[in-house]
């Protein structure tokens, strides 16, 4: 079965063509990044613009990179959320057009739950066994989840505030690094050379030690605020300031997901823990996970595959196959991971 996804959720557009829910035949990106690099974050009309002016081409492209027609696809999946309305509304009303007149089925996807599918994505190799646990870690979600089976995911716990990525974001912004700020702060932290500062700042661990499956990532931010103006007063706001400063925000991040995820799958004694989401392209937290033991098998997708793009829509289709005729499916900018099933 070969699955045209599409994906316009954030600032990227994106289509890709899978074949059984596994190879990738194509897989195309293309991202406003740079303008919003120029305003610091993301401006929903200029994304959604952007999008409406790239997803044709981006489809086109993904086709011929994939060398087949429109005629020899299976079905179209596309994202209906969560994300930004405009940009949701860009994807899914071009889907279902082209489901209309190239007479396709359509199934509409759920961007968190399709992330755990970059994990799928590999053709002869062994998948997650269930029950799965997931660790969903993007720009706006950070959640924990049970997965049954592909129809059943349980959602256990998540963030009160702001995700992991967004804390990311928001601190580099903070340290008046670039945008996004996930990249942005690994880089920085990758220079910081321990031995050249006196006084190292330690940031909390905001939950780690609750019992429970929440998050919060706000107070760390708080923090970080705290700590750049204590660092202006001194007149110590210098490069190597930021680098440590960079260094622990990233570890305190990366401390709090992976404990959280290793008492989660203790806990539900699952068969794997399955790891997804833009901040799991980051390589510490990758390492941190690597380096800790988990009773169950751990996956993670190779890290350009973390990040937005069409290749785990698709795949998402493919094991959860339930097409919807093309009248019947929406945008919803803030669908939960865990659905309600509708009757
Ligand atoms: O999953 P994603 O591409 O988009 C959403 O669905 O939100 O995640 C984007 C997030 C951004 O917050 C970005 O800063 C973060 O992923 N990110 C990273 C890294 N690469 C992307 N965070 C930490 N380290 C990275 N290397
Ligand atoms: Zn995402």
């Amino acid at each position: 079965m070969t699955i045209l996804g599409i994906e316009t959720s954030c600032d990227e557009t994106a289509a890709a063509v899978i074949q059984d829910g596994q190879k990738i035949l194509s897989n195309v990106v293309s991202s406003s990044v740079e303008l919003h690099q120029k305003t610091g974050g993301i401006i929903p009309e200029t994304a959604a613009r952007e999008q409406s002016r790239c997803l044709i081409p981006v489809i086109k492209e993904s086709l011929t990179r994939a060398k087949i027609t429109s005629q020899q696809i299976s079905a179209l999946a596309v994202t209906t959320g969560p994300g930004l309305i405009g940009s949701l509304l860009v994807g899914v009303e071009t889907a279902k057009t082209l489901a209309s007149v190239w007479r396709k089925p359509i199934v509409p996807i759920n961007h968190l739950q399709a992330h755990l599918y970059a994990n799928w994505l590999t053709p002869n190799q062994e998948k997650p066994k269930f029950p799965a646990l997931g660790l969903v870690v993007s720009g706006g979600h950070t959640d924990l989840v049970l997965m049954k089976d592909h129809s059943k995911i349980k959602w256990l716990g998540g963030t009160r505030d702001d995700a992991a990525g967004e804390c990311f974001d928001k601190c580099a912004r903070l340290l008046g690094l670039g945008y996004p700020g996930g990249p942005a702060i690994a880089a920085a932290a990758a220079k910081f050379k321990e031995q050249r500062i006196k006084n190292k700042v330690k940031l909390p661990r905001p939950m780690k030690h609750e019992d429970n499956f929440d998050f919060s990532f706000s107070g760390l931010k708080t923090a970080v605020l705290n700590e750049v103006k204590k660092l202006k007063e001194a007149k110590q706001f210098k490069e190597v300031n930021l680098n440590q400063l960079a260094d622990e925000i990233q570890e305190a991040i990366t401390d709090v997901l992976v404990t959280k995820t290793k008492k989660a799958a203790e806990k539900y004694d699952v068969k794997a823990v399955v790891l997804a989401g833009g901040v799991m392209a980051n390589l510490r937290l990758r390492e941190k996970f690597e380096l800790t033991i988990f009773n169950s098998q751990l996956f993670s997708p190779a890290p350009a595959l973390c990040t937005d793009n069409a290749t785990f829509i698709a795949a998402r289709a493919f094991f959860n196959y339930h097409p919807v005729p093309w009248q019947k499916i929406q945008a919803d900018s803030s669908l939960e991971i865990e659905e309600v099933i509708k009757s």
